[in-house]
């Protein structure tokens, strides 16, 4: 007997009533069965395993019976018995639905996974799979302070941006609708290298640009693309988890470079074999500095000797507020030895996933190719938005717009710090970036402090979950640009009190005493 779709059910409380509902395949059904018995087992199945979702809106039972070819009086009978045992209701002008608490919850029933379904077969997985660990959540809900890596969302243009992009769909063109190159589309990769030469000092062609979702993919597909299980790479301890977890999921041997005033110290003769160095050379995260230029010069110098790259992880640079913007590393190159990334996460906003990638000429089609296969490219649309978006002058104006915002929030944080923290925590003044590294001036378990911090309403972020050696330093990583003064200023009042219950209670043990002056 052949799989039966029984009509369209308009399966989401938030579709309007007259929304296009989508069908809803039920199982075949064998001839033993009675008709009103298999559609009440199907229909409570699917609303078990959740495939019907609470809220969801039925067929009537004329359009069921007309759908299914069974009597209406079948149909009829099998709902009378779903809505007596309490799995959907009847609910005047909105038809039949899926209720909201369902008795087989009130039973415990099995999850969805499980209904139906024997045990799991022994899985064989990849090398690959089995190290790669998963990026952090996303955190759905409003910042309370200090949530760091994260602009003003509130403060996005969306109704501009919602603007340029109906604009863009009442002239649908034929590129919109069917795709771009794996290397993204054309107009963008022209207005990302226009930026990026004057606003950057980065040397490219649009042909050199990949557009890519965010610095997480360029980082990813740049270690498809060159390096083997094995490898070596040089990482800036502290340095960024994004990075680590994508060499760890690769199988490389991560070789920590230890940061200071000027930057990431350049590998040792020790590490001449790595093949890679990843770096945050205008603003090294998370401990803020910009990397000298005898430093940068080391790097290149270091990369060609051995034959190796840099990846230049540029995140946040927009986002100056004293001093001149350091111009790329790779602006420095003449060899070919950078790849330069950088993110519209922090200038824009993250959900957008859409960033670059600069590659070296000789490199661009191998890019290409290994991309084609996975994500073939991004959504043409929002490349086209974003295009029209940087072109019509909005970007630019929404970048000095923020970096206005945030000059006043980092002061109103620096404010507060001195007027609250000064006991605890070294909160000096940064030159660029959306947040700051407080180091602690006295021996304080970070890591246990941040379980605390949800209770007064802060999100804190422990500073020794970004070292990959032993030079880690107690301190906390406060952003400042997600939330505004005022709750910069209530944050600051509630983690000194925070902190002087943690003092004073016996779980305020010093984690360990490595304490490094190597990372200041
Ligand atoms: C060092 C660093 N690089 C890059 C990013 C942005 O990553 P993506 O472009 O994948 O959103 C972040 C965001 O927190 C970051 O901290």
């Amino acid at each position: 007997l052949e799989q039966v779709h029984l009509g369209y059910f308009d399966w989401s409380t938030s579709m309007p009533r007259r929304a296009n509902p989508l069908p809803l395949a039920l199982p075949p059904r064998d001839r033993h069965t009675p008709a009103q018995r298999w559609l009440y087992d199907a229909v409570r199945t699917a609303i078990l395993e959740r495939r019907l979702t609470v809220g969801a809106r039925l067929p009537s039972s004329r359009e069921l019976a007309l759908s299914s070819g069974l009597a209406r009086g079948t149909v009829v009978a099998a709902f009378e018995q779903l809505q007596a045992e309490g799995y959907i209701e009847s609910i005047r002008g909105s038809g039949t639905r899926v209720r909201r608490v369902l008795p087989d919850d009130l039973l415990q029933a099995p999850r969805s996974r499980e209904v139906g379904t024997v045990s799991a077969p022994r899985r064989r997985l990849s090398r690959f799979a089995r190290r790669a660990r998963p990026f952090a959540p996303v955190r759905a809900e409003a910042p309370r302070a200090f949530r760091p890596n994260e602009p003003a969302l509130d403060l996005f243009p969306a109704a501009l941006w919602a603007q340029l992009a109906a604009r863009r769909l009442r002239r649908a063109t034929w590129s919109l609708l069917s795709g771009s190159p794996a290397l993204g589309y054309l107009p963008l990769r022209e207005a990302i290298a226009a930026y990026l030469t004057t606003s950057r000092g980065v040397r490219c062609t649009p042909d050199q640009v990949i557009v890519v979702s965010g610095t997480q993919e360029a980082l990813d597909l740049s270690v498809r693309v060159l390096l083997e299980p094995g490898d070596r790479v040089c990482i800036e301890s502290p340095g960024y988890v994004g990075a680590s977890r994508v060499f760890e999921a690769a199988g490389l041997r991560m070789l920590p470079m230890l940061v200071d005033d000027e930057g990431a110290r350049p590998p040792s003769a020790r590490n001449a074999r790595a093949r890679l160095a990843y770096v945050t050379p205008a603003h090294q995260f998370p401990t803020g500095s910009t990397m000298s230029l005898a430093r940068r010069l080391a790097f290149i110098d270091w990369a060609r000797a051995s034959n190796a790259l840099i990846f230049e992880d540029d995140y946040d640079s927009e986002f100056r507020y004293a001093g001149r913007p350091a111009p790329s590393l790779q602006g420095l190159d003449p060899h070919g030895v950078v790849l330069f990334s950088g993110t519209f996460s922090k200038v824009l906003f993250p959900a957008l996933r859409v960033g670059y990638l600069v590659v070296p000429l000789d490199l661009v089609d191998r890019f290409a190719a290994v991309r084609s296969l996975a994500t073939r490219h991004n959504a043409v649309l929002d490349q086209a938005v974003l295009t029209d978006f940087i072109v019509d002058g909005h970007f630019g104006r929404h970048i000095r717009t923020m970096r206005g915002v945030y000059a006043e929030r980092l002061t109103t944080l620096l404010g507060a710090a001195r007027e609250h923290l000064e006991d605890w925590l070294d909160v000096t003044p940064i030159e660029a970036g959306l947040q700051i590294a407080a180091w602690a001036k006295r021996p304080l378990d970070c890591a246990r402090l941040v379980t605390l911090a949800p209770a007064s309403h802060l999100e804190l972020v422990d500073l020794g979950r970004f070292s990959w050696d032993r030079s880690a330093r107690d301190g906390l990583l406060l952003g400042f640009a997600a939330v505004d003064p005022a709750e910069i200023r209530r944050g600051a009042a509630a983690l000194s009190r925070l902190l002087a219950s943690f003092a004073g209670s016996a779980r305020a043990r010093p984690r360990s005493s490595s304490a490094s002056k190597l990372i200041r």
